[in-house]
């Protein structure tokens, strides 16, 4: 097992990264502390994984609350229904919330964990490799509104994260490429070697060899632990991390958070925020060829297809980064070296957008 910290003065939370970790009594006796215990999880990580995490928490007496899966039940429904299940439990403000399942049940169970008495513990437990490299470090709690994603949410640190990297097993081969998304993004953003060591191994990533994926998932949460380190609340830095989110984030918005996961919405999103910045005169057309190759040899998807340019354009102004300065994005100087810049003109955009209108 190897260990990170995200650095956060009195909020500091342990990385935990290896194999076995959801059985380890030992690990989550230190890491849950609190008596009162719901684990949320949902119908298809529970008969994987939830009773192996009940085993190892045996010296502490748990309840379970099993949700629907499915990006599209990220919702203010569904984070009442947890919020309901703490109170009938009548768990007090020293009680704590295991999130036990990808992305999407972290950022709920985190939400509710923000909320609950004005804020309680929570514990994640990430079994994608989206949410072992991304989502369950860093605070960010969220559920969906109708026409825009994440909308109502939560800056919310856990106590602690546990990625189980033996629990990747078990993920399709499509939610390991979405993980890979998020693994790319931060290669291009910040780390040229991670995105050349990925060029290198990315059939081994897809095998699931244990020493790549060690590798992998360690990278990216130091990259990811070291920015929320000194941007918490994304003033500055933090918001590198979103690079192909505004245009990832209005395309599943426009899909009704049903045709694209998550990462494979950033995958175009991020092709189509190194289009713009070819366009700006920045990313050279050999660098966007790279990566256009390294998400297509990983199994993601380069372009959308069938959405309309001025469909994507009102999507984006309604993402919450679009701010009072108007709508800015992540774009790339080079790969390694990202940027947060005003969106350029909306011809621009459009053309990017839409290359051949009425192909
Ligand atoms: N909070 C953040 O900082 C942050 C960052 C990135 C993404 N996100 C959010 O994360 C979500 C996407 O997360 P995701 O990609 O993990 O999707 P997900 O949570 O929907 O999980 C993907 C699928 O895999 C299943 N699954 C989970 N673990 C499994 C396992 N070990 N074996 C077999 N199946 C398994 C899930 O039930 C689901 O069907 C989005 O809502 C996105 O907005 C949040």
């Amino acid at each position: 097992m190897e260990t990170l910290e995200v650095s956060l003065g009195e909020r500091s939370y342990p990385i935990h990264i290896g194999p076995g970790l959801i059985a380890d009594s030992a690990l989550l006796e230190r890491s849950v502390t609190a008596e009162q215990v719901l684990i949320v999880t949902n119908e298809t990580v529970a008969p994987l994984y939830l009773a192996r995490l009940e085993a190892g928490l045996k010296a502490r007496r748990t309840s379970a609350l099993v949700l629907p899966d499915g990006e599209q039940y990220k919702t203010l429904e569904t984070f009442a229904r947890i919020v309901d299940r703490l109170i009938e439990l009548r768990f007090h403000r020293d009680a704590c919330i295991i999130a036990l399942g990808g992305g999407v049940i972290g950022d709920l169970a985190g939400f509710a964990a923000a909320s609950y008495q004005r804020g309680i513990d929570f514990v994640q437990v990430p079994t994608t490799l989206l949410a072992q490299v991304d989502s369950s470090v860093g605070g960010k709690t969220a559920v969906n509104h109708p026409h825009a994603k994440n909308m109502i949410g939560a800056f919310h640190q856990p106590v602690s994260v546990l990625a189980d990297t033996d629990t990747l097993a078990t993920l399709p081969g499509r939610e390991l490429a979405a993980g890979i998304a998020e693994i790319v993004k931060y290669g291009l953003i910040v780390d040229p070697e991670l995105f050349a060591w990925l060029e290198d191994n990315i059939e081994r990533l897809i095998a699931l060899d244990a020493g790549a994926l060690a590798h992998a998932v360690r990278r990216s949460c130091e990259i990811k632990a070291a920015i929320v380190a000194v941007d918490e609340r994304e003033q500055g830095k933090r918001a590198l991390l979103n690079l192909g989110h505004t245009f990832g984030h209005a395309l599943e918005a426009i899909g009704g958070y049903g045709s694209w996961l998550h990462g494979e919405a950033v995958a175009i999103g991020t092709m189509l925020a190194a289009n713009t910045s070819h366009r700006q005169g920045w990313l050279s057309a050999a660098d966007c060829r790279r990566i256009e190759t390294l998400l297509r040899r990983a199994g993601l998807p380069v372009k959308a297809g069938g959405v309309g340019a001025d469909d994507m354009l009102e999507a984006m102004t309604l993402d919450k980064k679009a701010g009072r300065h108007g709508l800015r994005l992540v774009l790339l100087r080079r790969i390694g070296e990202a940027v947060l810049t005003a969106a350029p003109e909306r011809e621009v955009l459009r053309e990017v957008l839409d290359p051949e209108p009425g192909a």
